[in-house]
């Protein structure tokens, strides 16, 4: 059984309530989150070490970037950067803990939200309880310019509502034709069931500029010719060496080895990313994100 939400502002975590009948305060105008989900057909393709990478390099722009993690993958988010967060979104749902209690700081200023031990439980909230758990997801908002969402792979339930939620999609892709047709089979369900027509293609463990290009035609030739869609190429990584290295001694790359060929390409993307004119209305909103996470079943 969940229970009650636990807010940041309750009694016992030191924040003063406003004295009564103060004014309300005045909001800043909202700036709307980027969410973007990086996402693959096959395992293993590099989701999470570009979640995170990505995410340290837009940090480091000054922006404010919150990776979400959300695939229940031995090699997650934390691990690979050193960290050990005590709890997760399940502590939220039960009521433990305020969500500012659970995400935890990263590197370059990025912030993690371990969320894959709570998603499934999000469907067991009544009402009540969604609309407080939407009220204090939604609070995040004004604090992110980008949220990322590191997906498990493939097709099943969880990973399709995420992209459905998320207005931006990457998909990550290596060489390997496994990873090609696996790629174009989730951008086929993402498009014919979902309705989604936006797709980053990433080419990671190239061997250069040229391979890549001949994984995106791959994918891209693919969805032209069956799906009648056009898709777009957000940038490659190469295969390096270093990013083994760095997830070995559990740092991003970029603080371990900032020179490392496949570092820069992910600065790259990450211009590319700030450049890319983002989806406006509310289908792009973090509230429209967490709304429809929370409302579907995450089984
Ligand atoms: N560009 C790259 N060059 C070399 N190794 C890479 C690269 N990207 C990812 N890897 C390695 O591939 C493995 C899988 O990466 P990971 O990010 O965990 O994939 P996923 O999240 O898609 O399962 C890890 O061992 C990682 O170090
Ligand atoms: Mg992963």
């Amino acid at each position: 059984m969940l229970r009650r939400m636990k807010k940041a502002s309750e009694p016992g975590d030191g924040a003063a309530a406003p004295p009564p009948g103060a004014a309300p305060k005045a909001h800043a105008p909202r700036r709307s989150t980027r969410v973007i989900a990086v996402t693959s057909g096959k395992g293993g393709v590099g989701k999470t070490n570009i979640a995170a990478n990505l995410a340290y390099h837009l940090s480091r722009m000054g922006k404010r970037t919150l990776v979400l993690d959300a695939d229940m993958g031995l090699a997650n988010i934390d691990v690979i950067l050193g960290l050990a967060p005590k709890y997760n979104l399940y502590h939220v749902l039960r009521g433990e803990k305020a969500l500012s209690d659970v995400i935890v700081q990263g590197p370059g200023g990025m912030k993690i939200l371990p969320a894959t031990s709570g998603i499934p439980e999000m469907a067991e909230l009544s009402r009540g309880e969604k609309l407080a758990l939407l009220d204090e997801l939604d609070g995040l908002g004004s604090e992110l310019d980008f949220m990322l969402i590191d997906t498990a792979a493939g097709i099943a339930g969880n990973v399709i509502y995420f992209n459905v939620a998320a207005r931006e999609i990457i998909v990550v892709a290596s060489p390997e034709p496994t990873s090609i047709t696996d790629a174009y089979a989730l951008i086929k369900v993402l498009y014919s069931q979902h309705g989604e027509k936006r797709f980053m293609l990433l080419a990671n463990m190239v061997k250069n500029s040229g391979e890549a290009r001949e994984v995106f035609l791959k994918v891209s030739n693919a969805t032209s010719h069956f799906l009648n869609l056009s898709i777009e190429f957000i940038g490659h990584v190469p295969e390096d060496t270093r990013v083994t290295e760095a997830v070995r001694r559990q740092k991003a790359l970029a603080e371990a080895y900032p020179d490392a060929a496949a570092s820069r390409c992910i600065e790259t993307i990450a211009r590319k990313l700030c450049k890319r004119q983002p989806e406006t209305g509310e289908a792009g909103s973090l509230k429209f994100f967490w709304k429809s996470i929370v409302e579907k079943t995450c089984g």
